[in-house]
């Protein structure tokens, strides 16, 4: 098995409700659109005894989006053991200069960076819908995106995010990843044309599921779209099985705080990446 997909699995397994926001298995998914190797060369894991107890993802050159094992959260020696990793560019997990980590709130990690000079970077929004519950009608036209319409989606995401990247192939290469297994692309119609598009990221019955992305294409929006959309991936989270549907966003993005609200969510506490300005 691949260390991307051994990853995958102990995130999936990391997954509870009851668990600070953090690192998800839809997250590899997504940067997965990037190919196998890109996605098995920005993937970091900690071992303890041959078990995975640490898996980072190196989402950029400069931001480690990285997650402990919720029983190993206050072990001094790991932390001192992840600290030591993430801060010696010598290491390879992060270069020098300005770097971001993301990590879990109320680890001996975050406290240990803290002490070591990090500081708490600008806030982000999570929030979660508890599937349990009764979701809101989208009351639009919903498609599930096949391997025939990778076009379509690609197509929406782009017009949604100024710098996406996103395309065709990209999909595909998504959709190839283990993660995908157990994942939803759909696309909101007006009037058969694509105007809205989310993935959505199950982690396994009983288990958060994640979202991301979701846009709105930017000539189509203020109509209740985003809305739309987000509620219909609950929706398709909740048939994969999901006891929640979660997403953090920039507390800067007031419209997409605005939507995931609209769509039902709840605003948790906010969160923030740990940055390093010089060397710790
Ligand atoms: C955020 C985004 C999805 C909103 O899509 P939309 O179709 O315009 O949203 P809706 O029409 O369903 O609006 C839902 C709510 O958000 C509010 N809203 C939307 N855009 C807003 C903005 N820029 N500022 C403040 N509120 C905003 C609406 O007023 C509405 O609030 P209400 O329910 O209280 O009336 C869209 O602007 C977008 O795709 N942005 C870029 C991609 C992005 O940021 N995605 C989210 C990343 S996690």
């Amino acid at each position: 098995m691949s260390v991307f997909d051994e990853a995958v699995r102990a995130l999936r397994e990391w997954q509870h409700d009851d668990q600070p926001f953090q690192l998800h298995p839809g997250d590899l998914g997504w940067y997965r659109r990037f190919g196998a190797k890109s996605a098995e060369d920005a993937v970091r894991v900690w071992r303890a005894d041959g078990e995975i107890v640490a898996v980072g993802l190196l989402d950029g050159a400069d931001l480690l989006r990285f997650t402990i094992a919720p029983e190993r959260r206050q072990d001094a020696e790991l932390a001192a053991r992840l600290a030591d990793d993430v801060c010696t560019p010598e290491r390879g997990v992060l270069p020098s200069g300005t770097v971001y980590v993301e990590s879990p709130r109320g680890t001996r990690f975050q406290e240990l960076m803290f002490a070591r000079g990090w500081q708490s970077d600008v806030p982000w929004t999570p929030l979660r819908l508890d599937l349990g519950a009764q979701l809101l009608d989208p009351d639009v036209s919903i498609d599930v995106i096949g391997h025939d319409q990778a076009d379509v989606h690609a197509g929406v995401i782009r017009a949604s995010f100024e710098k996406s990247t996103f395309t065709e192939e990209r999909w595909h290469a998504m959709a190839v990843g283990s993660p995908y297994a157990e994942a939803r692309s759909l696309v909101a119609l007006e009037r058969g044309v694509a105007v809205a598009a989310i993935v959505v990221w199950s982690a396994g019955p009983g288990r958060p599921g994640l979202i991301e992305p979701m846009g709105v294409h930017r000539d189509h929006r203020g109509k209740g779209f985003g809305t739309a959309i987000t509620i219909a991936g609950a929706a398709a989270l909740r048939e994969l099985g999901s006891s929640s549907a979660i997403v953090c966003t920039p507390s800067s993005n007031a419209g997409a705080v605005a939507t995931y609200r609209a769509a039902g969510f709840t605003a948790l506490p906010e969160v923030h990446d740990q940055r390093r300005d010089q060397y710790c």
